[in-house]
């Protein structure tokens, strides 16, 4: 929790455009989506990132925000590219991606650790028309 609220008010206190977004419903927050901004040679690709509570997965929500969130995002912020990495371990996320129209970059092998176990990293990514 403590977390959260740091968090929470690091985003308030956010000059920049708005680029983290609640996934509501009844004005309740189920899930989230936002941005990561990048520096120098990356300064027009952002990270995209996002979770959904489990209780309203398998629903095609996140293919959907996710969608708007990169339609908004390459309409409005100077990006030309959204980039989205997704472990080995998670084909659901890979097929949210797909679904809201990303295209596959490649594969980075055996470049992450998570709980002592080695993965890739699947790399997407959407562009600027
Ligand atoms: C990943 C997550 C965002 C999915 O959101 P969602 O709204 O439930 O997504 P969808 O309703 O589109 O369902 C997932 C899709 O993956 C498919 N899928 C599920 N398990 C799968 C598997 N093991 N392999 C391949 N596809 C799978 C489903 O069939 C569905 O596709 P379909 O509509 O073509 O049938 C959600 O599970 C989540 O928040 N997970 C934890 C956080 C996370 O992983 N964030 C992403 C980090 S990169």
């Amino acid at each position: 929790m403590p977390d959260a609220v740091s968090w929470l008010n690091s985003q308030l206190q956010n000059p920049g455009p708005v680029s983290n977004f609640a996934i509501t419903i009844d004005g309740k927050a189920i899930g989230g989506v936002g941005l990561e901004f990048r520096h120098d040679v990356y300064r027009k690709t952002a990270l995209i990132g996002y979770w959904l509570s489990e209780d309203f997965w398998g629903q095609g929500i996140m293919p959907q925000a996710v969608k708007l969130m990169t339609d908004y995002a390459l309409a409005n912020l100077d990006l030309i590219c959204i980039q989205a990495g997704v472990l080995s371990a998670n084909p659901k996320s890979m097929r949210v991606l797909e679904k809201a129209g990303y295209e596959k970059q490649g594969v980075l092998r055996k470049c992450i650790i998570k709980r002592g176990e080695v993965m890739d990293e699947h790399v997407y990514a959407a562009f600027k028309a």
